[in-house]
């Protein structure tokens, strides 16, 4: 095991060196310094990084409270462990709130304080070990959400949500969904090419017994290597979905995806603000269009207004043509922002590839557009 390194800070010459004699033959602790007063304790702890510091709680200059306050700022791995009187119990929780690990009532014997720092020492470095697991897991697989939306229509939101899903699963092999939330009138499943056997309404029928294990009852597997969550077959059963039934969705989702693409429809609905509020990144669709460029500046105005933080929003030129008249530049000063991806305009292939229910990025033939989109699932992933 690792040499535990101490720092021994006490106002009291005398004390130090009795600790210092205890600790001094014990194997696996060696003391690395002292200190006499607060401030020097504070000194000592950023020069020599103790693992353990042995602090008194009453020092001139800064107490031992102030000192441990001040050091867990900088240092915060460092194991402090109090000392005082037993008269001075009050200031222990005061000590403890600090971030004090553990605490010794003067006057202790050998046997007290070895056993405290070793003790504490041990726990600590386990409660972190722990942590960093937990951490490491959770990094594993912690899966991202994505929204694909515009205030507009007809421009390009499926076409982008289906092709990016299939551009981030050919990036990462991970487990990726398309959750079709255009409620009234989804076309994921057309431009899959798929029939949707089950949808999202008879998923909400069962709601109240939804888990993670019977979520997949509901959702479709493709051969275009990701599953869809089919919106409603018919706009009249749209008004079923609600804010909550989104909620628990995504969230069920989250336990066995990796990636989640929601499609929107143009509305700033509620279904839909709960969707932007709770995933990481919204893909703002504009076109090159005059019209769908104010629309995009409205739309980022009113989700400045509800606080999203613009790194979560990445816009997206999509049918990018110079020839339009409309060079990105322009976008950039309307929108007073960067445009952060651009996909480039192909109406040849990718009204095509809706035709044959065959997205571009499933077809194994390359173009401009499905550059666009490997970009994208790059830049996102
Ligand atoms: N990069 C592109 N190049 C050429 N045509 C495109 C491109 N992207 C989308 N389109 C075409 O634009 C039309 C609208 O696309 P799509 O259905 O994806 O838009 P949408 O925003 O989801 O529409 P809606 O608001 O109806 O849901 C389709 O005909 C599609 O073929
Ligand atoms: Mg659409």
């Amino acid at each position: 095991m690792k040499e535990i390194r101490v720092l021994i800070a006490d106002d009291s010459d005398k004390t130090r060196e009795i600790i210092e004699k205890i600790l001094q033959y014990e194997e696996g602790i060696k003391v690395v310094g002292q200190a006499g007063n607060g401030k020097e304790a504070i000194a000592a702890a950023e020069r020599l990084e103790p693992d353990v510091i042995l602090m008194d709680i009453n020092m001139p200059i800064f107490t031992g409270i102030e000192a441990t306050e001040q050091i867990m700022s900088r240092l915060p791995d460092t194991i402090i462990i109090m000392m005082s009187v037993q008269k001075e119990a009050d200031y222990l929780k005061k000590a403890m709130e600090a971030g004090a690990k553990n605490y010794l009532l003067k006057p202790f014997n050998t046997e007290e304080i070895i056993n405290t720092l070793q003790n504490t020492y041990k726990k600590e470095k386990d409660k972190k070990q722990q942590m960093e697991k937990i951490k490491e897991k959770k990094d594993m697989r912690s899966p991202k959400s994505i929204a694909v939306f515009s205030a507009k229509g007809g421009v390009g939101k499926s076409t982008t949500a289906i092709n990016t899903a299939i551009a981030i699963k050919k990036e990462t092999s991970k487990k990726v969904i398309i959750v079709d939330m255009d409620v009234y009138f989804g076309d994921i499943c057309t431009m899959a090419n798929v029939e949707p056997s089950i949808t999202m309404i008879e998923l909400i029928e069962e709601m109240a017994m939804i888990t993670t294990d019977n979520i997949h009852d509901y959702i479709i597997e493709t051969e275009l290597g990701v599953d869809i969550l089919a919106a409603p077959k018919k706009p009249e059963y749209a008004d079923y979905v609600t804010v909550e039934h989104a909620k628990k969705i995504a969230n069920l989702l989250k336990e066995d995806y990796d990636y989640i693409v929601f499609d929107l429809d143009n509305k700033f609905s509620d279904l839909n603000l709960a969707i932007m509020d709770q995933v990481d990144l919204i893909l703002y669709i504009t076109t090159m269009e005059i019209t769908s460029i104010k629309n995009a500046k409205l739309g980022i105005d009113v989700m400045k207004s509800l606080n999203y933080a613009s790194e979560k929003i990445k816009i997206v030129a999509n049918k990018s043509d110079e020839n339009y008249g409309i060079s990105i530049s322009d976008i950039k000063k309307v929108l007073e922002r960067d445009v952060d991806f651009s996909i480039m305009n192909n109406d040849k292939i990718v009204i095509n590839s809706i035709n044959k229910g065959m997205p571009i990025m499933a077809d194994s033939k390359k173009s401009n557009v499905t550059e666009s989109f490997r970009k994208i699932a790059k830049g996102i992933k």
